[in-house]
């Protein structure tokens, strides 16, 4: 009895029911319908320019994928046993509707070529719409910085208190690593934009189709060269993946810092109730657990790169079915990402600062810089006046009083160059506002970083599905 599948043809015995489970990805892959639907379309089209099919017989297949697509769309497609992946589904459902015609459209094409393909198209639409997703949160944060320009808040290094910082200079900080992020895209999206389509299982497409005219088509910027390496290329997931990862940690440090900033022991700023949980036996609770769900998740990120990674390390050339995994990675690390930036953009704009507890946190002892470059200002070598404010620092710390309240006589015992002026150094606002150097907290950098940001905000390199 020969098997239904679509390769049964040399097979005498049905494949054993349990690696037929495993065998399946459809359930996974069905994602790509559209995509796979597109790409034999236009493979169709060009089959029909070769003269391997008439244009009634390409006319009949578009019409069939068409209908195929419809039923997808509306949730109609009934999946058959036999359907081990999207490709053997649409082209089975495409026989069954037109007869043997169907059968034609998978001529010179594999399903190594195919799938390559189908990711790459189904990629691009997905790197857009991250596109959109980081300028969505870029945006907030930046609305937010532009408004709140006048709070003030401690800086930390080592999570102990340095230097008084602008609440938006701290906010932009991570909104620069996600601008980055999102410019990353570009070079994945260039690397994606390449059409696999004509490299047929490893060795080519043996019917001279135009590959170019194909490319053209599918919107790909241009075709692969080599026909082995192109089936078993997946360094667009790869480095897919690994931005991925990148842009989760990135997340992950600024739920971090919001977690901290939340606590009561900071109560820097309150998340708002629609983005936090209570617990189920302390009624006082409530918990940051969107920012912890988005710091846990960028571990997750993480191993889906390394998970592709294995796949990938010594895995012998062209296509081997291990590769059938990087579609379920892929789709997920994506999904993980949407759901994360859709609630870090909430998070953001609900989140409320309470600019009294930021500013009163700070303490004089944070202006102990400020001291060394009032001595740096008067002529002291930096490293002297380094040690001379270190000085004032250990005498008010022995005398357990601010730093502020030292005499001048005190003062002066330890640098003659300390004169009544010195009292100005004890102010917040002066010292924020001397960081007037293009990337500084002062008032003017932070303005002059939200003008780039928004000049950017504005600017759109990856092509939407309908531009
Ligand atoms: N479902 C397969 C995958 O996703 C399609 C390619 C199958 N190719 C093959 N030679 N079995 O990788």
């Amino acid at each position: 009895m020969e098997t239904q599948k679509l390769w049964g043809g040399r097979f005498t015995n049905p494949i054993n029911s349990a690696l037929e489970q495993l065998n399946a990805s459809i359930q996974i892959d069905k994602r790509m319908y559209s995509e796979d639907i597109n790409g034999s379309k236009a493979y169709c089209r060009i089959l029909i320019l070769c003269k391997l099919l008439s244009e009634e017989e390409g006319n009949l297949i578009c019409e069939g994928l068409d209908q195929i697509e419809t039923e997808w769309q509306e949730n109609r497609f009934v999946i058959k046993d036999n359907d081990e992946d999207i490709h053997t589904a649409n082209e089975r459902r495409l026989t069954e509707l037109i007869g043997d015609i169907g059968a034609k459209l998978h001529t010179g094409r594999s399903r190594n070529d195919q799938v390559n393909t189908d990711m790459r198209l189904w990629l691009r639409s997905a790197l857009s719409a991250l596109e959109q997703l980081l300028k969505e949160l870029v945006k907030i944060m930046v609305d937010r910085s532009y408004e709140e320009l006048g709070t003030i808040l401690p800086g930390y290094t080592h999570l102990q208190r340095a230097q008084p910082v602008r609440w938006s200079h701290f906010l932009l900080s991570h909104a620069w690593n996600f601008k980055s992020d999102a410019d990353k895209l570009r070079n994945i999206y260039k690397i994606t934009n390449v059409m696999p389509l004509g490299s047929g299982a490893l060795a080519g497409n043996p019917f001279c189709i135009d590959r170019i005219k194909l490319a053209q088509d599918l919107g790909f910027e241009t075709i692969t060269q080599n026909s082995m390496q192109a089936v078993g290329d997946r360094d667009f997931i790869a480095e897919f993946l690994f931005w991925s990862s990148l842009t989760g940690i990135h997340l992950s440090r600024l739920a971090e810092d919001l977690i901290i900033f939340s606590t009561k022991e900071f109560n820097f700023i309150e998340i708002s109730d629609s983005f936090s949980t209570g617990s189920s036996l302390m009624p006082q609770k409530k918990n940051a657990d969107s920012l912890e769900l988005i710091r846990g998740i960028a571990g997750s990120l993480f191993g889906h790169c390394s998970s592709l990674m294995m796949t990938l390390k010594a895995l012998p050339s062209t296509y081997n079915k291990d590769l059938q995994n990087d579609k379920e990675i892929m789709f997920s690390a994506f999904d993980k990402l949407v759901s994360v930036l859709n609630v870090i953009c909430g998070t953001i704009k609900t989140l409320k600062v309470n600019s009294a507890k930021c500013r009163n946190a700070l303490s004089f002892d944070m202006l102990a810089t400020d001291l060394a470059y009032y001595l740096v200002r008067r002529g002291v070598s930096f490293r002297n006046a380094h040690h001379d404010a270190g000085k004032v620092v250990a005498t008010a710390e022995k005398r357990n009083i601010c730093i502020s309240d030292l005499t001048l006589k005190e003062l002066q015992s330890i640098n003659e160059k300390f004169q009544v002026d010195v009292e100005d150094v004890w102010n917040y606002e002066t010292s924020i506002e001397q960081y007037q150097t293009i990337g500084g907290t002062s008032r003017n950098s932070v303005i002059a970083q939200l003008d780039i940001l928004r000049n950017w905000l504005s600017e759109h390199y990856i092509p939407t599905k309908n531009s």
